[in-house]
Formats: structure tokens, sequence, C-alpha cells
């Protein structure tokens, strides 16, 4: 992989602000961008993605000064959790300034703001950004870039695998660093509530807020990452904790397709095993390379040993039972 050049960059720029649809990638997962400001654009994003429309979308901005074209009111809290974290893998709902379109808040009184850290990233929501014919661009509406409901890509490849031709242009950036999406904390309520873990732990908001952030409930607004049953594989998955590893291995039949901590215990031709980093940040950046890769294999079930408990795990426990098939 060679990095996009500057022309390629402005080429991508230039899409987006004619209303096309970029896949960039972020140093989370890949996201699949449209001007934020064009909800004919945002429209096509769902059509393609397969997504109900009335789902918010994250809107990209090149860095925090780029918050108020977007947020009516970024409380002292989401101030500092932007200055500590942004650029990089956390994303604030606040609430929205007027004139923020229905496309991207799904008609709700907030929006989802993110600034990504990756220079790929960067150098296009920075050259997508400015006016041009009386028209402001300042921000790019990027879901991850594959079907509704599927598991997030990581790599080029997994975008081109994904949607193919139905996207107009695809930046390859390499394969995410962080490879599980972006934490998201309600910041619009008085409280923080963290509506998905990732690389930024709960405990890391707690460092700035002074409390810890309440969990999702009833009252979190509509969060299709936040569904049961999201970023799963065609296969089904069993997630088994590491007291039945050892037994759940020796009496599950079939042709079976392994992610463990542990090496493969004797050569079994017949099983596809893929032994995952024993470091968070590494588990978190092979994670859904991994399960693309057994998902794709002749198998009939996924077996998944369940990573350790830990705050620095939590980000991945979540996508793990999220993508498990319910019991
Ligand atoms: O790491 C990421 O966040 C990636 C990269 C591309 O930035 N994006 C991503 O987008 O994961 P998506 O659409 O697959 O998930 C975004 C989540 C969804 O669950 C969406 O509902 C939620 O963010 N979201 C966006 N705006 C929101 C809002 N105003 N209120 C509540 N949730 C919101
Ligand atoms: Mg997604």
């Amino acid at each position: 992989m060679t990095a996009p050049s500057a022309t390629e960059i402005a080429r991508a720029a230039a899409v987006l602000r004619s209303g096309g649809l970029v896949a960039f990638p972020t140093e989370t997962v890949y996201g699949l961008g449209a001007d934020a400001r064009n909800a004919e654009a945002v429209a096509r994003i769902f059509a393609v993605k397969g997504r109900p429309q009335d789902h918010p979308v994250i809107v990209h901005i090149p860095g925090i000064e780029y918050l108020q074209g977007w947020a009516r009111d970024v409380p002292p809290l989401a101030l500092a959790l932007a200055r500590a974290f942004w650029p990089g893998p956390l994303t604030l709902v606040l609430r929205r300034a007027a004139g923020v379109p229905d496309a991207v808040t799904g008609g709700q009184d907030t929006v989802g703001l993110r600034v990504p850290s990756h220079a790929v990233a960067q150098a296009l929501l920075r050259a997508f950004a400015g006016e041009e014919g009386g028209r402001r661009f300042d921000g790019v509406a990027a879901p991850s870039a594959n079907r509704f409901g599927r598991i997030s890509p990581t790599t080029a490849e997994h975008v081109r695998a994904d949607l193919g031709s139905d996207v107009d242009m695809i930046l390859d950036g390499g394969a995410c660093e962080v490879g599980i999406e972006s934490t998201i904390v309600d910041c619009s309520r008085g409280v923080p509530v963290l509506l998905r873990p990732g690389r930024v732990t709960a405990a890391d908001i707690a460092g700035l807020a002074g409390v810890m952030p309440l969990g999702a409930d009833r009252e979190s607004p509509r969060a299709p990452g936040t569904l049961e049953s999201h970023y799963a594989p065609r296969h089904p998955l069993k997630l088994v904790v590491p007291a039945q590893w050892d037994k759940a291995l020796a009496h599950s039949g079939g042709r079976r397709a392994v992610l463990s901590l542990r090496e493969q215990p004797l050569q079994d031709p017949s099983m596809r095993w893929i032994r995952m980093p024993q470091d968070p940040a590494g588990y978190g950046h092979g994670l859904y390379a991994g399960l693309r890769a057994l998902d794709a294999c002749d198998c009939e079930f996924i077996l998944v040993e369940a990573p350790p408990e830990g705050a620095e795990w939590e980000g991945i426990r979540d996508r793990l039972g999220r993508a498990a098939t319910p019991a």
C-alpha cells in the first residue's frame, strides 16, 4: 500500500463536494463519506449501506475549531474530552447547531461529531473544507463502510469486497490502527453517557469528567451500533468464557473456525484457528480482519474465546457480544 497522493486526495475532496461517496480510512475503521450538509448525498450513504434512513450518522470534522458550526452548546465536559482525545477515536454527541440537516441527526436534536487522527482522513477533511459557489463545506458524514449489520471494514480490501462499485472512490490508507469503532459519549444530557465503548475507556472519560459515565439506557438516542445483533459474521458465532474453553473445544463437533488467545493444542486441518494478540490494542487491531477471515472459510460455526475482564478490553468484549449468536 502506498499512501494516496495529494492529487488523489484533491480528487476525493472534489467528489465529496459534488455530492459523491468516498470511502476513506480512519484510525478506527473505514468510513463511507459524503458531504454532511448535502441531504441527498447522505441519503445515498444509507441506500448503499442498506441502513434505515432515520439512523443518525457521525459527522467528521477536521479539527476542534469546526465544533461551533455543528454544535450549539458545548458543555465544559465535552470541551475537555475534545481537547484530551481529538484527533482520535472518540465521538461526542452534542446539541446540534441551527441548520444541521436531519439527514445526519436522524431528526434528533443532537449530532455526533468526531475528529479522526488518521493522516489520510485528516488530509481529506482539510482538502474538503472551505467555500465554493456560496456553499460551505465543513464536515463529512460517515458511518462505517460496510453493509448494515455486518462487520466493519479495517482495510480498503474489505471495503471493496463489501461495497465494490457502489462507491465513487476508495482511498487506501492501509490497515486501521485501532480496529474497532470510536467510543461514543453523549454529552447533551448533563451527565456523560457512554453509548458505545471503544479504545477510549469509561475510566479515561471518568478521569476528565470526575464521574463515571452512565451506561446507555432507554433514554439513549437511537444508535444502530447499540443494536444487539450488530457487527455480525454470517456464520453462527459462539462466545465461550475461558473457564469453559477446553470443554467447549472437546465437545463441539462439526467444522469449526476458532478465534482464541491460546495456541491451537493439536494440529487439526479441519479447524481454522486464529491466535489473537494478548494485548487489547493488538487484539482490537486484528479483530475484524480475523472475524472476516474465519467467516470466509468453510466452517459451520465460529468459536471465540471471550477475552479477559478489565476496562481496556471493554470495547472488544462489547463487539464480540454483539457478533455472538443469541443462545
Ligand atoms: O469509528 C467510528 O465511529 C466510525 C468511523 C468511520 O468514524 N464510524 C462509525 O459509524 O462507526 P457508524 O454509523 O457505523 O456508527 C456510528 C454510531 C451509530 O451507532 C449512530 O447511531 C451513532 O454513532 N450516532 C451518530 N450520531 C448520533 C447521535 N446524534 N445520537 C446518538 N448516536 C449517534
Ligand atoms: Mg457501523
